[in-house]
């Protein structure tokens, strides 16, 4: 199903306050829904894409205990049968084995292409279950209701889909676009402060590449400021209703305009050269938003030292980073990140496409030999 709100749900009116975003790809257009209290109204609002009898729910077993009940029981109130997959939290599950079983409880469920998969957690569960919508029988269909920030701003739109190999992260996969994609900021208060202070780094890097309109509703007065050190409780969650949605938009206008990565979406990858060989090389100690933000301000850095980027953009896009409490340097040393940089999956040849920030706004993929790029990183880190 695609179209607008209006020629989807007809006369249902969005939830109170929700935000809808529509995301029309080459492959199928769907609807992103940003609001508060949507969780216990997943069942109304994916009915309409799920013809069939039957559903799967996928969720990892921390999400499951705290929401599934609750997105189970609005399933259900639609008529649907529920069927559960519920797997151990943790990216080690996001593996080939943990895929087949869900292939396989699906095939046991006696779902046909008419059912669906509804992947309720964070990056890990949608990642996982939209693949295995996208394989089981060639391709069901799957609505995203992503529970970590990440999932929110970044993983449940978009279309990529993948389990990790013993070789790489991500390197099995499909692109296959959820149907509907319902987004609810008020499960965010069950997060540790410690995980969503991390997606930020992914929300400031949004904030760069969008302009200074959102870079500075970020930047000022910084939304994890109110947080206790024990829980998300605290949260401005109407602030995050447009915070969110605004950074979807911008995750949406790449995807829309290049939906397979051939080109603009390489946009998207600011910050993540340096921000992966740091993950990698720090033997995945830190978390991938903590190691995008320092690749970024590490990338600033030596792209103002090499003239590329302007001081005062460096300064700026460094200040935010530090006022949400993440890292702008790290410990691994130069040669361990030039050594992982090198293995990138996503070089090309002997270039790096490194994505350079113009201003608050604009970007450029450059190609850049990696001797270039070797400096630009010595550089930034020197700095
Ligand atoms: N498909 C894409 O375009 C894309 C983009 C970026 C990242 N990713 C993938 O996303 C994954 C990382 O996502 P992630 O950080 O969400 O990891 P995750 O799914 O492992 O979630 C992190 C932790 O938070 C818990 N959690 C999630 N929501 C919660 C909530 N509301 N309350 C309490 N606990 C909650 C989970 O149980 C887990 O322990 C990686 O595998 C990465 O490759 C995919
Ligand atoms: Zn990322």
């Amino acid at each position: 199903m695609s179209g607008t709100w209006e020629s989807t749900f007809g006369d249902v009116r969005p939830p109170d306050g929700a935000e809808v975003i529509d995301v029309p790809t080459a492959s199928r257009s769907y609807q992103v829904l940003c609001g508060r209290g949507l969780i216990d109204r997943v069942g109304p609002l994916a009915r309409p894409f799920l013809p069939g009898e039957k559903v799967l729910i996928v969720s990892d077993a921390n999400v499951w205990n705290l929401y599934g009940d609750r997105v189970a029981d609005s399933l259900r109130s639609t008529g649907l049968e529920i069927c559960i997959f519920v797997f151990p939290a943790g990216e080690a599950q996001k593996n080939l084995r943990t895929f087949g079983t869900c292939l396989e409880v699906m095939a046991d469920a006696g779902l046909t292409r008419d059912d669906g998969v509804v992947a309720l957690g964070g990056g890990v569960t949608g990642d996982l279950g939209a693949f295995a919508a996208a394989t089981y029988m060639r391709g069901t269909r799957v609505i995203q209701v992503p529970t970590s920030l990440l999932a929110m701003v970044d993983s449940s739109v978009g279309g990529k889909t993948a389990v990790d190999l013993a070789g790489g992260k991500n390197l099995a996969g499909a692109f296959f676009q959820p149907s509907l994609v319902v987004v609810d900021v008020d499960v965010l208060a069950s997060l540790t402060p410690s995980l969503l202070i991390d997606s930020f780094g992914e929300v400031i890097k949004h904030g760069v590449l969008s302009g200074p309109d959102l870079f500075y509703a970020i930047a000022n007065d910084p939304v994890t400021a109110s947080l206790g050190p024990d829980g998300c409780e605290g949260l401005d969650f109407d602030r995050m209703v447009s915070l969110v949605a605004a950074n979807i938009r911008v995750k949406r206008d790449v995807v829309v305009a290049d939906e397979r990565e051939s080109g603009l979406r390489q946009t998207l990858n600011l910050g993540h050269t340096i921000g992966h060989a740091i993950e990698a090389a720090s033997g995945y100690g830190f978390g991938h938003g903590s190691c995008v933000a320092a690749g970024l301000a590490i990338l600033c850095r030596g792209a103002t030292a090499l003239g590329l980027t302007p001081a005062p953009v460096t300064r700026a896009i460094q200040t935010c980073i530090v006022d949400y409490g993440l890292p702008t340097a790290t410990d691994v040393p130069v040669e361990a990140i030039l050594e992982r940089a090198r293995s990138d999956k996503k070089r090309h040849g002997d270039t790096v496409n490194a994505v350079i920030v113009r201003y608050l706004g604009s970007v450029d993929v450059v190609p850049m030999p990696f001797g270039e790029f070797s400096e630009l990183v010595r550089l930034g880190m020197a700095l």
